[in-house]
């Protein structure tokens, strides 16, 4: 760490780690180190989405037809102005997975096109890519990314590497959900587009991790989740699309919006409570109120150290090489990281599988400890997260917890 770095931290102290976690109503008791699975709303952002569903339920009538519409507008313009796009381009859907599943099921697949998925993709989008390519007739492609600790210029060779005259539409994640890698989407998206092939990006981790400029990433879609990194309540998420790409892009749910424009289709899918959607500018305040950009640059140092200390404690190696990793100096870690876990440890059978994983990770619930374990190339990986409420003790804490259960039998 430089520094710089060092003394934004010191002065954070303040306000994150110990000073932070009174925002947040996680149990003291539990290990909260996996921000990044469901994210974690604190008491302002909850209050706020309960300000909205006591308006709503006062006056149901005059809230649905005269309020709804123009609050949901006004909370897309609060996000849009966050993500670097425009209000008209953003719909929220309850989460990522419902908005990859939009744009999927719009999306004109023939017989004999191919879907191009990443073998660290989020196994719910790539069962939904499975579907609509069976009911297409059309094949389900997959680049393998090179891990761990890859090289940025590697992983854009292994998804160019992957793209044939026939891929139609590639879906890239935008933080790999098993192995914490932030993709160069840039350079991907660039290389998809010059291949012929449209490009959903799956951002589900993106927002409030990472810093993003939609407008000029230049991918056809991306969806990403509001109720992880930004805070927001659960059940909070958006669609974006390039302004050619709204055109026949309809929501999973069909409703009286339909043909009425892009906006128009996402703002109604039927009665629902939007609640968590109107309460994104409460979010946006208090993750602003945090620190904002300094915040997200400290939780990915946070998540680098907490990386390295487990990677140490164990005797093994992290997924990825933390902010400035790769020989071209492109960011690859955000605020989470992974770390490989010790063989056997636990294992019955079936080491590196994941079952092995799914154990472990059982283990680890039943100890308190929130952490997600995946199988990736025959090993096991540790998957933690640092949000506003984490320090570096969390981690040393979870290295005991780890160490302890690793040895059991
Ligand atoms: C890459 C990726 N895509 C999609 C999802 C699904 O998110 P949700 O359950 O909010 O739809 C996740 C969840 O962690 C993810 O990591």
């Amino acid at each position: 760490m430089d520094r710089d770095s060092a003394a934004v931290d010191q002065r954070g102290d303040a306000l994150w780690g110990q000073a932070a976690r009174r925002f947040w109503r996680l149990d003291p008791r539990w290990l909260s180190v996996n921000h990044g699975s469901f994210g974690a709303a604190p008491r302002p952002v909850l209050a706020a989405q309960a300000g909205w569903r006591r308006r709503m339920e006062a006056r149901p009538g005059q809230f649905f037809r005269r309020e709804l519409a123009p609050a949901l507008r006004a909370a897309a313009g609060r996000l849009a102005g966050f993500l670097g796009a425009e209000a008209q381009d953003l719909g929220f859907v309850a989460n990522a997975t419902e908005g990859c599943n939009a744009v999927l099921r719009s999306f004109d697949l023939r017989a004999g096109d191919e879907v191009l998925v990443l073998d660290h993709g989020y196994a719910a989008v790539r069962n939904a890519v499975r579907h609509v390519a069976a009911r297409a007739g059309a094949r389900v492609t997959e680049a393998a990314l090179p891990f761990p600790r890859p090289d940025p210029a590697a992983i854009v060779a292994a998804v160019a590497g992957a793209l044939t005259p026939r891929t139609r539409l590639a879906v890239i994640d935008h933080i790999t959900s098993p192995s914490a890698l932030v993709l160069p989407l840039a350079e991907i998206v660039a290389a998809c587009h010059a291949a012929g092939a449209a490009v959903l990006v799956d951002g589900a981790h993106g927002p409030g991790q990472v810093t993003l400029d939609l407008k000029s990433l230049g991918a056809d879609w991306y969806v990403g989740n509001c109720h992880k990194f930004l805070c927001a309540p659960k059940g909070c998420g958006f669609l974006w699309a390039a302004p050619d790409r709204q055109a026949g892009l309809h929501p999973a749910v069909i409703s009286h919006g339909y043909a009425r424009g892009f906006a128009a289709e996402f703002d109604w899918t039927g009665t629902r409570d939007p609640s968590a959607f109107l309460a994104v500018p409460a979010a946006l305040d208090f993750l602003a109120g945090l620190g904002g950009t300094a915040l997200l640059a400290r939780n990915t140092r946070l998540a680098a150290a907490a990386g390295a200390l487990l990677a140490a404690r164990l005797g093994t190696e992290t997924g990825s090489t933390g902010p400035l990793g790769g020989p071209t100096g492109g960011p690859i870690g955000g605020a989470m990281a992974t770390v490989r876990l010790p063989s056997p440890g636990l294992a019955t059978s079936g080491l590196g599988t994941a079952e092995h994983a799914a154990a472990v990770q059982e283990r680890l619930l039943d100890a308190r400890a929130d952490a997600p374990v995946h199988a990736i190339g025959g090993a096991l990986w540790l998957r933690v997260s640092a949000h506003a409420y984490n320090e570096i003790g969390d981690y040393e804490r979870l290295g005991e917890v780890l160490a302890r259960i690793l040895r059991a039998r």
